[in-house]
């Protein structure tokens, strides 16, 4: 126990307060060198990326990645799965807040029970069913890891894979490139997979994805990224309001495989044609949103297709994308239980939710869906972009 001062030596504490007094002063109005004392942007009126150890994984380094923009926005990436770990952007008083979930370190990311915060899925995004498919005539075997359907590419698919990551001129993008080597978790064809993210000037992470194969194989490349944009103020998503341009979406089985019909949203809980408080109508759903809505754009231009506000920070975040479909999936298999979260959050059903821009579920299966094959001497490329302001 720290002896009571006496009357004397309280003096003497005293003296010394006084005289150490202007240092103490200096030291927290500057904070220490490196150290900030409130949560503003640091505008730094150019692009840097730096680079930090994050561990080390089949003998590989595992780098954590951060770009920072003119104006302070920042996002930070790791090879390991091509995971957003951060993605730090101002409220509408200009304080910085990360707006996406994930985990403090490393191991966080590698419990099996990860759902995909923040990774790349691929070869082939959400759910084919009965775990196969087939091209000319032959069946392809997945692995079965969804109740008998395969999810986000099976046991190992490219958010448990380490990508080799390289800075592109510039100091905005991250190119990340991987080799899916035919056969590999069932999939036909050496698949060369490359994905650019690039913070822009007007606040948004762009994502180019493209891909060229030796052997005609299904593809479909998302990023699973779980957004709340309270920044960890608000424990659900029941509150941000979204908006999704699409008069239709894929109804699905009780296991979350399409059945094959494109459904009206109009006069459904499924309607987000203008904007709507997620929690309004979520009850209706059994077991929440995870569908897929079809967008009303024509082609495969770069469109906004969603807008999403939580009204609190004034944060909003806009999607873009050249694909057809966008997965809203709302959080509903969250349950608290996960350990290794950032700052030891509860993520608590509805803590988050993802918007997956992609082809639609279960594609290969679906003849009347659009096409996701991709053939030799083809170019897949997709672009989406999540870009963020205040109002
Ligand atoms: C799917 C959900 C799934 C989640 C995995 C989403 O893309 O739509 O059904 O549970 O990914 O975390």
């Amino acid at each position: 126990m720290a002896p009571i001062p006496t009357t004397d030596n309280k003096r003497v504490i005293m003296n010394k307060l006084i005289l150490l007094a202007p240092f103490i002063l200096l030291l927290s109005c500057s904070g220490g060198k490196n150290a900030k004392t409130d949560n503003k942007a640091e505008i730094t009126g150019k692009y840097s990326i730096t680079e930090m150890a994050f561990g080390m994984l089949e003998e590989k380094a595992i780098t954590e990645y951060t770009i920072t923009n003119p104006s302070g926005m920042q996002v930070s990436i790791i090879n390991y799965g091509g995971t957003v770990t951060k993605l730090i952007t101002p409220d509408k008083n200009k304080n910085m807040g990360d707006v996406i979930l994930g985990f403090d370190s490393l191991g966080g990311y590698l419990q099996k029970n990860d759902p995909y915060f923040g990774s790349l899925v691929g070869r082939y995004a959400n759910r084919i069913a009965n775990a196969k498919f087939n091209v000319k005539g032959k069946t392809f075997p997945l692995a079965a890891n969804d109740h008998g359907n395969s999810l986000h590419g099976g046991n190992k698919g490219y958010d448990k894979v380490v990508w080799s990551a390289a800075k592109l001129p510039g100091d905005s993008s991250l190119e990340l490139t991987y080799l899916s080597k035919d056969g590999e978790e069932g999939y036909p064809g050496n698949l060369n997979v490359k994905v650019v993210y690039t913070l822009t000037g007007d606040n948004g992470i762009k994502i180019d994805y493209s891909a060229t194969t030796d052997k005609t194989t299904p593809v479909n490349l998302t990023s699973h990224c779980y957004f709340n944009l309270s920044a960890g103020a608000d424990s659900t998503i029941l509150d941000h309001q979204l908006e999704i341009a699409a008069d239709k979406y894929t109804p699905v089985n009780d296991v979350l495989i399409p059945t094959g019909e494109i459904a009206t949203t109009k006069g459904t809980p499924m309607d987000f044609t203008t904007p709507k408080a997620i929690g309004r109508d979520i009850l209706q759903v059994k077991g929440g949103f995870d569908h897929n809505w079809v967008l009303n754009k024509n082609g495969n231009s770069l469109e906004k297709v969603a807008g999403l506000y939580e009204p609190n920070s004034g944060r909003y975040m806009e999607v873009l994308t050249t694909e057809p479909g966008l997965q809203f999936y709302s959080g509903n298999f969250l349950d608290g239980t996960l350990t290794g979260t950032k700052n030891g959050q509860k993520y608590v059903q509805h803590g988050a939710l993802c918007l997956e821009a992609q082809h639609y579920p279960d594609s290969p299966n679906e003849p009347s869906f659009p096409n996701t094959l991709l053939k030799p001497g083809e170019t897949y490329r997709q672009t989406t972009e999540y870009r963020f302001s205040v109002k």
